[in-house]
């Protein structure tokens, strides 16, 4: 199996080197072969070349992996994140990794700002559209830097691109048990995207009727998520709710230092990243927590068949966080490397 490493910017190299020794370790342990090769994108070579995605690492990345791993991309040298449109994005839209998925689980009750909740309590799937909505760069400006200003930016919704989101939605929820599958748009207000999703939503959601399913829009839904996790399974919802969202639903289980996510094309290309983002004003001090990236890892062994050294590693980061070896956002006193070594140490076959 082999695996693309993107490290990328501030927090992102550091974390991924952690997300490494744990696929390591695992690959040694369930005997899995794993080779890890680093692709040199981000700022740094961007400043350095101007290159962001050279058409030859887009063919590697393309053709040459089973998977890919990213870190971050973000610096506050590029303020207009240029590279990170066209790697990150790049990627998404390019493979057409129309699913967005980010599992949000509590590990651990001390870890969630929320009173009366209990590991296990919050255990949803984002389910965030990923090729369109507001990030498909349609727009412009006109007259920019006078007081006449004019942005325009599209919110692009097209029949396939909900009907294939929704659809993964309703299969993820079946296969793992789910009970409902709960849409998060606001067609109150946009209401030509609106009417697109709430039909396509009652179409495909009428083929699944083991799965219950409702429409909420995404203001209540945010409020409603803070004040009821426990009730939401699956939640699907375009490009950028999706993206709020996942942060709304992280900060109720320990923050983005625990979340994972994977960037996929059901049956085709994956891109495996946490949550999280570069963090500059943690990149270099030690401090930033490696759980998000190394539960990433085990979302892309989960997705290549490898369930036994997927759990393995759930199982070394629940050891770790129980036996409080953590990273200061969770309580700890550990740096980064430490608490990705406290892991990778309990990595073992004798479990699942
Ligand atoms: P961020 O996720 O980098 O940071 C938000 C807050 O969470 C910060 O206080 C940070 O210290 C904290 N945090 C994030 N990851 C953490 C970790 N592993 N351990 C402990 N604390 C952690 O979001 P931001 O500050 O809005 O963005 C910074 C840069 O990252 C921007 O350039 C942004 O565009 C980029 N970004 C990239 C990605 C990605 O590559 N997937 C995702 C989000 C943001
Ligand atoms: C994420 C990030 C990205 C997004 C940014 C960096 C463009 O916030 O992966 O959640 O909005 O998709
Ligand atoms: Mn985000």
């Amino acid at each position: 199996m082999r695996i693309a490493l993107i490290p990328g910017d501030g927090i992102g190299p550091e974390v991924v080197g952690q997300a490494r020794s744990a696929l390591a370790r695992a690959s040694e342990v369930f005997g899995l072969g794993i080779e890890m090769e680093t692709l040199d994108l981000g700022a740094e070579r961007y400043l350095r070349t101007g290159e962001t995605l050279p058409e030859a690492s887009f063919e590697r990345l393309r053709d040459g992996f089973d998977a890919i791993l990213l870190g971050a991309l973000g610096d506050p040298r590029v303020p207009d994140n240029a590279h990170a449109r066209d790697i990150l994005l790049g990627l998404r839209f390019r493979l057409d990794l129309y699913v967005n998925l980010r599992p949000v689980r509590l590990l651990h009750e001390a870890h969630s700002p929320l009173r009366d909740v209990r590991a296990g309590d919050i255990d949803l799937l984002i389910v965030r559209e990923n090729t369109e909505g507001v990030y498909a760069g349609l727009g412009g400006t006109l007259r920019a830097g006078t007081p006449g200003e004019i942005a325009v930016e599209e919110d692009l919704n097209t029949h396939h691109g909900v009907d294939r989101i929704v659809r993964a939605a309703f299969e993820l929820a079946r296969a793992r048990g789910r009970a409902r599958v709960t849409l998060a748009d606001k067609a109150n207000a946009m209401r030509h995207a609106g009417a697109l999703w709430r039909r396509v939503f009652e179409d495909v959601g009428s083929r699944y009727p083991d799965i219950d399913r409702e429409a909420w829009y995404v203001d209540a839904l945010a409020m409603d998520l803070v004040l009821h996790p426990r009730r939401y399974d699956v939640i699907v919802a375009s490009n950028l709710f999706g993206d709020i969202l996942s942060d709304v639903a992280a900060a109720l289980v320990g923050g983005l230092g625990l979340a994972p996510s994977a960037n996929y094309a059901p049956g085709g290309r994956a891109l495996f990243e946490p949550v999280h983002g570069s963090a500059p004003d943690l990149a270099g001090t030690g401090r930033a927590n490696p759980f998000a990236a190394i539960l990433t890892a085990a979302l892309l062994l989960e997705h290549h068949g490898h369930a036994a050294a997927a759990a393995a590693i759930r199982d070394a980061v629940e050891g770790a966080v129980s036996a409080g070896e953590t990273t200061p956002d969770l309580g700890g006193t550990l740096g980064t490397e430490e608490a990705g070594r406290r892991v990778a140490d309990r990595i073992d076959s004798n479990r699942a």
